[in-house]
């Protein structure tokens, strides 16, 4: 990868920083563009028709605008249903986020798994494929979650919910039939943002899986080894509403000054 080169990263928001924060743990010295379509989220509550076209003519803008040798879809929401156009309409690689349902099963000891999602990923089509070919014996739970996801953006921006309603989302996931839940795939990039406090609200201890470190070793793979002259890289911050919460961002060591406004 050459000094120049750009990893983008994208999400309807900031949970795709639970990717980011993984991938430029691998990969320090790349020079990053982070990516909220922060302007129409959430995804979760998006007519699918429409989000389909809107993120090709999206991610049209953004690959001429900022050149990317990859491109990490950091949403499951979004890879769920659009990986297909996206690979189809630009040659640029990319790799998507999809709920990690297959290690899930691999690993549950109870073989009780839970999903929890946007409501939009959990009725994907992707997503009940997942199970047929990857759940075998386990019996997984599907939970889509309407609020979740707003909840990690408002606890980022410094305004936690309270617990109860955390609790209220999560609650479904939790299967006691005698057996209980072993593992929660975090289906959503969000929701690592709140991962303490979902390890705290548990009413029992669960893998909660975050597919994240996965996706950073695929990143690393598709690049290949770091160019040993390369020197620490860059990130810059767009945000699709003209207004990148810095606090937030310089949580995960993006600098205001680096921070700018939409690429349309
Ligand atoms: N971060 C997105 C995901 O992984 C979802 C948030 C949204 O609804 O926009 O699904």
């Amino acid at each position: 990868m050459a000094a120049q080169d750009v990893i983008l990263v994208f999400d309807s928001g900031l949970g795709g920083l639970t990717v980011y924060r993984e991938i430029i743990a691998a990969r320090p010295a790349a020079n990053f563009v982070y990516v909220a379509d922060d302007a129409a989220f959430p995804y979760g509550a998006m007519d699918e028709a429409a989000l389909v076209p809107h993120l090709v003519t999206l991610m049209g803008d953004l690959i001429a605008t900022h050149h990317p040798e990859l491109v990490v879809i950091a949403c499951n929401t979004a890879s769920t249903i659009a990986l297909p156009d996206l690979r189809k309409a630009y040659t640029v690689p990319f790799v998507g986020t999809v709920p990690a349902i297959k290690p899930a099963c691999a690993s549950s000891v109870t073989r009780r798994v839970s999903v929890l999602g946007t409501e939009a990923t959990i009725k994907r089509e992707y997503t009940r494929a997942l199970i047929d070919k990857f759940a075998g014996d386990c019996r997984v739970t599907l939970v889509g979650s309407k609020l979740l996801a707003g909840y990690a953006e408002s606890e980022l921006a410094g305004a936690p919910v309270d617990d109860e309603a955390v609790a209220a989302e999560i609650a479904p996931c939790f299967i006691d039939d005698g057996v209980r839940t072993d593992t929660v795939v975090l289906a959503c990039t969000h929701y690592p943002l709140l991962l303490d406090r979902l390890r705290r609200l548990a009413p029992w201890p669960v893998n909660l899986l975050d597919p994240a470190p996965a996706i950073a070793r695929r990143v690393s793979d598709l690049l290949g080894p770091p160019s040993p002259t390369q020197r620490g890289g860059t990130t810059r911050a767009v945000f699709t509403s003209g207004h990148p919460p810095t606090a937030a961002l310089a949580r995960f060591g993006i600098g205001t000054n680096t921070a700018v406004a939409p690429a349309r």
